[in-house]
């Protein structure tokens, strides 16, 4: 790829934000951008780095009527030594891919997912915050952009990144949330595109997320749209459940998405003697584990909120709190493990952190 970079004058570059603890998710944006196109004719063309600015496009556009959009997130770390890390970045590039093909768009190749993220915050690496806890989020998102109606692929495409510095996901930080259990509304179904991030999953999903948290919860706890019985994941994360030395997490049915925390975790619990289980797990199971306390502990994860613990889950009305709504040892194990192979503070024995530049 030749990417053209399009500086700015050192004057028109935004200010820094200011606490980096404050940050919040996804609300300030960087300097830049990186975009590129596809056509029938050109194939992927005009790699480029510019100004982050409004996009045009036309009304016509695939995307803003039959939602051809995937998107993709993870993160930059500043190491304390200065490295600029990633975190298991062909994982996303790969999960776009597939991604893509679901949703029959132009697949964008993992090659230039990994260039173009390298090169734009590599640019863009004054935006990476240092704080504990802090991170340069990393939005990859491919729209179908050919002006024409009709139920068709769209035949263009513009594939974007864009950067925003986060601190944690949700206000609580690392304590346990509420999560309410939603037996109504469902999010995805078996042979839909659930495993697919694509944008209609998340759409589908607000109404229940909104009520929820109208009513005091963090997130809602997906079930299964045939039986509404078998636990599926959260809204942003996949759901674990730790009965003492087995961790048992619903497998990838082909309604959930395939996180790559979740794939991380597994690994991880494994090498350090757990059992992990992927398999269906009703709500039943869970419930009555949490009553004869067989069930210890229940972490959500993903790329942005990490390893969250659960503190309560709400069903038919019922509250059920997890291990007394404290944060248990498993999950506080597992996530100071995650985030010491994220930030670079000890030895990365899995092969899972990239390096790519200095700060
Ligand atoms: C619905 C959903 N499930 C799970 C995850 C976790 O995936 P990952 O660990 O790859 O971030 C996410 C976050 O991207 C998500 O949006």
């Amino acid at each position: 790829m030749n990417i053209k970079i399009e500086k700015l004058p050192e004057k028109e570059l935004k200010p820094l934000f200011g606490d980096p603890s404050q940050l919040g998710f996804g609300k300030v944006f960087t300097d830049y951008m990186f975009t590129m196109r596809y056509s029938p004719g050109d194939g992927w063309s005009e790699p480029k780095i510019s100004k982050y600015d409004s996009l045009t496009i036309g009304p016509a556009a695939v995307v803003l009527h039959y939602s051809q959009e995937i998107f993709e997130g993870l993160k930059a770390y500043a190491a304390e030594d200065g490295r600029i890390l990633l975190f298991r970045p062909e994982e996303n590039g790969k999960r776009m891919y597939d991604s893509a093909e679901r949703i029959c768009m132009a697949p964008f190749p993992v090659e230039y997912f990994l260039e173009s993220i390298n090169t734009l915050v590599n640019l863009e690496k004054r935006w990476i915050p240092k704080a504990p806890g802090t991170s340069l989020y990393i939005r990859p998102t491919l729209i179908g952009v050919g002006d024409a109606l009709g139920i068709h692929p769209a035949s263009e495409y513009l594939f974007y990144i864009i950067l925003t510095p986060v601190s944690a996901y949700f206000k609580e930080g690392f304590k346990p949330i509420r999560l309410y259990v939603e037996d109504y509304y469902i999010r995805a179904v078996v042979g839909g595109v659930g495993n697919a991030k694509t944008g209609g999953n998340y759409a589908a999903s607000l109404l229940a997320g909104a009520k929820a948290q109208e009513k005091g919860f963090s997130q809602v706890l997906w079930l299964d749209a045939r039986e509404r019985k078998y636990v599926e994941e959260v809204g942003a994360m996949n759901i674990f459940f730790v009965f003492g030395k087995k961790i048992v997490t619903p497998n990838l049915s082909g309604s959930i998405l395939p996180g790559i925390t979740r794939k991380s975790v597994i690994e991880l619990a494994k090498s350090h003697g757990y059992t992990v289980e992927e398999r269906m797990i009703s709500i039943d199971e869970v419930i009555a584990g949490i009553k004869d306390g067989s069930l210890t502990e229940s972490f959500g994860s993903g790329t942005a909120a990490v390893i969250s613990p659960v503190g309560s889950l709400n069903y038919k009305g019922e509250d059920y709190l997890v291990n007394n709504n404290q944060v248990g040892a498993v999950t506080q194990e597992l996530y100071t493990k995650l985030v010491d192979i994220q930030y670079g503070r000890v030895k990365d024995p899995f092969g899972w952190i990239k390096e790519i530049g200095r700060i």
